[in-house]
């Protein structure tokens, strides 16, 4: 199948010398002569690269360029910029608003093709990166699927613990991590038989022995991925303990990666907050009750656990006991706070 090239110019002469070199070379050509026009075309014919002359009627290339590159969906798009300006604050501009490369008017026939097939080529390869995460994600969900009781706990562990994330100060690079470790964090349930994970009774102790090493397959699968260098230790450590009783390495307090810390304390609230076959939901009081004496057996992090709080506070019904007095006492209604960090 040929790449799908988007022209945007508003010379029509221009367009369709583009327009031909294009389809000689063997590239489908879609054209647009303005920039709301080229955003709709954009939508519709969803372009492997955009040629995209800077100066069209509005909005103008870089803000085209801008709109394509601010867009998760559509970011790793190459947009290449033509300009018959060569000044460099247009060049500087030009990066700003992430093209990936340039070309001066009038657009040289070999110079133009060569940097399409080298972008193309890029292209081609982020591709097969995003198909390899998707095949990931669908096997992850997959198994979370295999639990009627779970319902859309992963969704929910994504969205949640990348709130908390964001909350404690996280890098964005690392609240991408724990997003994607809300899917993938138990990808490797796909070695564990069916009749343990299901089993509705007590596990056995070598049933419990299969089922602890989840996390060390997952991480196995996932590290392929380049993409999930971070993922990888939130998929390995999400069961572990501060007490250093978790598995599957034993790791003690600050030894943890603080993204794993992050995710497991969401992930036990979703499960206590969800119907399982041998309870019922807990109520998010009832919930954090049972959170804070795990806190105090030294399990999970105290300082991540009162953000957790906090933020239910903000965004739910619940009001903590010990969050309604520290406001009356000190009249704020966020606290800033550090959370420690792995190794640091
Ligand atoms: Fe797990």
């Amino acid at each position: 199948m040929s790449s799908v090239i988007l022209v945007v110019d508003d010379d029509p002469a221009n367009c369709e010398l583009l327009e031909c070199l294009l389809r000689d070379s063997g590239y489908e050509v879609v054209v647009a002569s303005d920039g709301r026009r080229s955003l709709d075309e954009f939508t519709r014919s969803r372009p492997d690269l955009v040629l995209l002359d800077v100066q069209i009627p509005y909005p103008n290339g870089f803000e085209v360029c801008r709109q394509i590159k601010c867009h998760p969906d559509s970011w790793l798009v190459p947009v290449i910029l033509i300009t018959g300006l060569a000044a460099t604050e247009d060049r500087v501009h030009g990066l700003e608003v992430g093209a990936d490369d340039f070309l001066i008017k009038p657009v040289e026939r070999s110079e133009l093709l060569a940097r399409v097939r080298s972008l193309l080529s890029r292209k081609a390869f982020t591709d097969e990166l995003e198909r390899a995460e998707s095949v990931l994600f669908t096997l992850a969900l997959s198994i979370e699927g295999k639990d009627p009781y779970t319902g859309s706990h992963c969704e929910r562990l994504s969205d949640l613990s990348a709130s908390l994330g964001h909350r404690i100060g996280l890098r964005t690079d690392e609240i991408t991590a724990l997003r994607r470790a809300g899917t993938v964090h138990d990808i490797g349930k796909v070695a564990v038989p069916d009749s343990i994970l299901l089993k509705p009774g007590k596990l056995t102790p070598e049933e419990f022995r299969i089922i602890q090493q989840h996390p060390v397959v997952g991480e196995r699968i996932c590290a392929p991925l380049k993409s999930f260098r971070l993922v990888l230790p939130i998929i390995r450590h999400h069961h572990e303990k501060l007490d250093g009783t978790g598995y599957p390495d034993g790791l003690r307090g600050n030894n943890i990666p603080l993204t794993a810390r992050v995710l497991q304390i969401v992930d036990v609230y979703d499960a206590l907050t969800t119907d399982r076959p041998y309870r019922r939901a807990l109520s998010i009081a009832d919930a954090l009750k049972t959170m804070e004496g795990e806190v105090r057996k030294g399990w999970w992090d105290p300082d991540v656990f009162d953000e957790f709080q906090e933020m239910q506070a903000l965004t739910t019904e619940f009001q903590p006991e010990k969050l309604k007095t520290s406001r009356q006492a000190d009249g704020h209604s966020v606290r800033m706070t550090s959370v420690g960090r792995t190794g640091e």
